[in-house]
């Protein structure tokens, strides 16, 4: 019993800002494992779930980042992350570690770094695989940072899944966008198989376990999972952040016609496998 309270005392402080669909995952896949959780979400009410879980929640990010020894990021993109760190960098501890797990793609990564004192490190850690995955300690964390840093953080990324070591800082932000360039195009590559399928009168169900045997069988896996809460608007910023990394000279027609279906998509908040969902009957 002594031991176990030592171990527990010994054990790194975390802060977790941002309590949305990932962030909630991941906080309860941290105290699941028994890892010590302050939380803070703009949003109050949305860290409630956590705190019932035995998190303690803050009413300001400074106040929960201040006795921190890593700070965890979860939040819709860059502008929310420079927003909440810009208000949190001066209650930092020095030697705290800021892990930011958003999908912001390495050129917001590489000026978040200039938010931070210079005793802070800052490990960008994206993840590949959503809440389902969080909670169940099987993302995929793609993380960037000077090797020091990723070993400081080791201890709490573990608990989440698989570490996958990128190199230096920004370089698993720059992963990150190669992962969701192949996922968007591959979802929507898979949303016109089945339009030619309807088109052709080639039965939708004959048409997906089809596709499943062939080139876009992981696209088709992701397409047809249920229950995954990865909202279509978060893969239209990430299609605009490929697009943006690649530069206006790029042609990328591919990613660029998949970019304009999800920013035209009818139902912007819902996960991305709507995007094969057949057109409704006429009336
Ligand atoms: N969902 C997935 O399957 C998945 C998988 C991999 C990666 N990601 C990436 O993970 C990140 C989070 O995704 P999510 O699905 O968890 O999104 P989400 O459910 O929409 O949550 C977004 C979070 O960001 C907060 N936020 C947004 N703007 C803010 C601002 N200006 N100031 C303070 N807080 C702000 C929200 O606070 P409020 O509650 O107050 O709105 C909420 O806590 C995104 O970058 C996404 O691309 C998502």
């Amino acid at each position: 019993m002594a031991d176990r309270c030592l171990a527990f005392l010994a054990m790194d402080a975390v802060a977790l800002l941002g309590t949305g669909t990932m962030g909630t995952a991941i906080g309860r896949r941290l105290l699941a494992t028994g890892q010590r959780l302050t939380v803070w979400n703009r949003t109050r009410a949305r860290a409630d779930p956590l705190v019932a879980a035995g998190a303690r929640a803050t009413g300001a990010a400074a106040e929960a980042v201040r006795d921190a020894d890593v700070v965890i990021t979860m939040l819709t993109d860059a502008t929310a992350v420079r927003e909440v760190l810009g208000a949190a960098a001066g209650a930092l501890r020095p030697g705290a570690h800021v892990v930011e797990m958003s999908t912001i793609g390495p050129r917001a990564t590489r000026d978040l770094a200039r938010l931070l004192p210079a005793t802070v490190p800052l490990v960008d850690a994206p993840v590949a695989g959503s809440a389902g995955a969080a909670e169940a300690g099987r993302l995929v964390v793609l993380a960037g940072g000077a090797p020091a840093a990723l070993d400081r953080v080791a201890p709490v990324l573990d608990r989440l899944g698989t570490v996958r070591r990128c190199g230096g800082p920004g370089s698993g932000a720059a992963l990150k966008l190669v992962l969701n360039t192949a996922l968007v195009t591959g979802v929507t590559a898979v949303a016109d198989a089945l339009a030619v399928a309807a088109a052709a009168g080639v039965d939708r169900r004959t048409a997906i376990e089809a596709l499943a045997t062939g080139p876009l069988s992981g696209a088709v896996a992701r397409a047809t999972t249920t229950g995954a809460a990865f909202a279509v608007a978060l893969a239209a910023k990430d299609a605009r952040l490929a697009l943006a990394a690649l530069g206006d000279d790029a042609p990328a027609p591919v990613l660029r016609a998949a970019a304009s279906v999800l920013a035209a998509a009818p139902h912007p908040h819902d996960d991305i496998a709507t995007l094969i969902d057949a057109p409704e009957d006429p009336p």
